[in-house]
């Protein structure tokens, strides 16, 4: 017998944004732990277009086809046995290991909240992924403390613009870097001064931070060893630092990695709760169709613009 079915994006094989097809799928079934999600936005990822083109199918080889995407708002739609945490009906956000680019999608208790009403579906598929990892590098493993400074790179992006929010917040002096295009958003922000990376290399203008959050890897996390005080802490979200570059300057490099399991319930709601009070804001890109989520791959693809991109399931 056939079960009920749902409109989905599925991958079959590594290759260009052309791979994102819509496709005619079953729709999953809530197992123990878990609810089934009629999802209303999914977050765009770049880690999505990356596991898309195969840049990590020796490391972590995809199982094909599967459907992309983690970052989600919706509705339950049912919840799977002994869950009590959630009900149907009620309007939840936050992360799904099943696929995000789908009408439902099956996800774990554990990485949901319920969604303030203050939020659109939209502005809460920001948070997985974006807001959620800001938090974690910066708080879980930088340790950032008030007072502080911090050079937080890519300030425009879905993880930059939370990770400027977040530190301002917190009472640490924020340094960002952005282009031309982005400099003043990035200001509003809240950071103190900001770099355009398109006509200033940061090293000439800054030094001695206590902390450095490299959203851009390669040469600009290389770069970004030298302007980290002694003692002080740079992590990546890209890559593993050299050890022997961190031990050469006296600090302290690491790629990012969040406590498990992430994001959580408490931190999901923390977040939503500064975004619910208006102390903290997001930023959409563009809004996709999901059967238009080729050109929202394409688009994140770039690596440029301000604020994350969204697949609008549910019109
Ligand atoms: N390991 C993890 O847990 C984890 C989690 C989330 C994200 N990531 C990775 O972190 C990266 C950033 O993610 P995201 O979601 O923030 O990406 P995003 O939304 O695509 O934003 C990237 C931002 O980087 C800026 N940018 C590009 N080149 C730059 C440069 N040379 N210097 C400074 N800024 C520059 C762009 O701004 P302009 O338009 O101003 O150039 C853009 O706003 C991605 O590579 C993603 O895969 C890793």
């Amino acid at each position: 017998m056939r079960g009920q079915m749902m409109q989905a994006i599925q991958v079959r094989q590594y290759g260009g944004p052309e791979q994102l097809r819509l496709e005619s799928v079953s729709r999953p079934v809530p197992q123990a732990g878990g609810v089934l999600v009629r999802v209303h936005a999914a977050g765009v990822l770049p880690m999505e277009w990356k596991l898309r083109q195969g840049f990590f199918k020796t490391m972590r080889p995809s199982v094909f086809p599967y459907i992309p995407g983690s970052a989600i708002a919706g509705i339950v739609e049912a919840v799977g046995p002994g869950v009590t945490a959630f009900q149907p009906g009620q309007a939840v956000f936050g992360r799904t290991n099943n696929g995000a680019y789908a009408e439902y999608t099956t996800a774990a208790v554990e990485t949901l909240a319920l969604k303030p009403e203050q939020l659109s579906f939209a502005e809460a598929a920001t948070i997985s992924g974006g807001a959620t990892t800001a938090w974690s590098a910066l708080f879980e493993n930088a340790e950032l403390q008030s007072g502080q400074r911090v050079l937080i790179h890519g300030a425009a992006g879905g993880v930059g613009l939370f990770a400027t929010q977040f530190a301002n917040w917190k009472g640490a002096q924020v340094i960002a870097t952005a282009s031309t295009s982005n400099s003043e958003f990035v200001r509003s922000l809240g950071a103190e001064q900001v770099i355009d990376y398109t006509t200033t290399p940061f090293e000439e203008v800054v030094r001695d931070v206590d902390v450095v959050l490299d959203t851009i890897g390669g040469e600009v996390l290389q770069r970004s060893m030298q302007v980290v005080k002694r003692g002080g802490i740079l992590v990546s979200l890209l890559e593993k630092p050299s050890p022997q570059a961190a031990e050469q300057y006296g600090i302290r490099a690491m790629s990012n990695a969040p406590t498990f399991p992430f994001p959580s319930t408490s931190l999901l709601q923390t977040i939503a709760r500064l975004m619910a009070d208006g102390q903290v804001k997001t930023t959409i890109m563009q809004t996709f169709s999901l059967q238009d989520a080729s050109l929202a791959h394409a688009l994140s693809e770039t690596g440029h613009g301000r604020g994350r991109i969204i697949l609008q399931v549910k019109p």
